[in-house]
């Protein structure tokens, strides 16, 4: 069924432009690392949330879905992964492996996170709460809502 009815939460123009890499702060010494993540300083959004994806099996991909209104900060906290984003036009990768950067997704983007290296663990900062109704996860569904399709 192809629905005509605009979709309430279609991206504003850009949306892969706002993804983007930021730098985290970084404490060192000859005791070991330490980064630290405010929200609303470092990411730009309070962070109501925190997961972590470990144990991936080589080969898995994670994510495949769009969030209605989430914001996200993904970190490869240990080892690596990729992220593919895409605006249903364009892709991206950007290429996650060390623990003082990370990546932010606004709303509205497709995410497919891939290629995780042995023993990885993925962090995730997230500026709501679990709510399976704000996930997209029919890619035709997500093309329509963002008109490419
Ligand atoms: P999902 O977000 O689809 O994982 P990924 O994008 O990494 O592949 O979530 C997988 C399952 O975990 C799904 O059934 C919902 C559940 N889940 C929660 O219950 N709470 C959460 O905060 C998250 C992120 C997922």
């Amino acid at each position: 069924m192809t629905s005509t009815v605009p979709y309430p939460h279609a991206p504003a123009a850009g949306a892969l432009d706002r993804c983007r890499l930021i730098d985290l702060p970084r404490v060192g010494s000859e005791r070991g690392n330490l980064t630290f993540i405010e929200g609303g300083v470092h990411v730009p959004f309070a962070v109501e949330r925190v997961y972590y994806l470990y144990d991936v099996p080589g080969g898995a991909t994670r994510g495949a879905h769009a969030h209605r209104s989430l914001q996200q900060f993904l970190i490869a906290a240990s080892g690596s992964f990729d992220v593919v984003v895409s605006d249903g036009v364009e892709e991206r990768v950007f290429s996650l492996n060390r623990s003082y950067y990370g990546l932010y997704l606004p709303e509205m983007v497709w995410r497919d996170l891939v290629n995780f290296s042995s023993g990885s663990v993925g962090l995730v900062l997230a500026s709501r709460h679990y709510d399976e109704d704000d996930y997209i996860r029919d890619h035709d569904e997500y093309l329509r809502a963002v008109g490419a399709r």
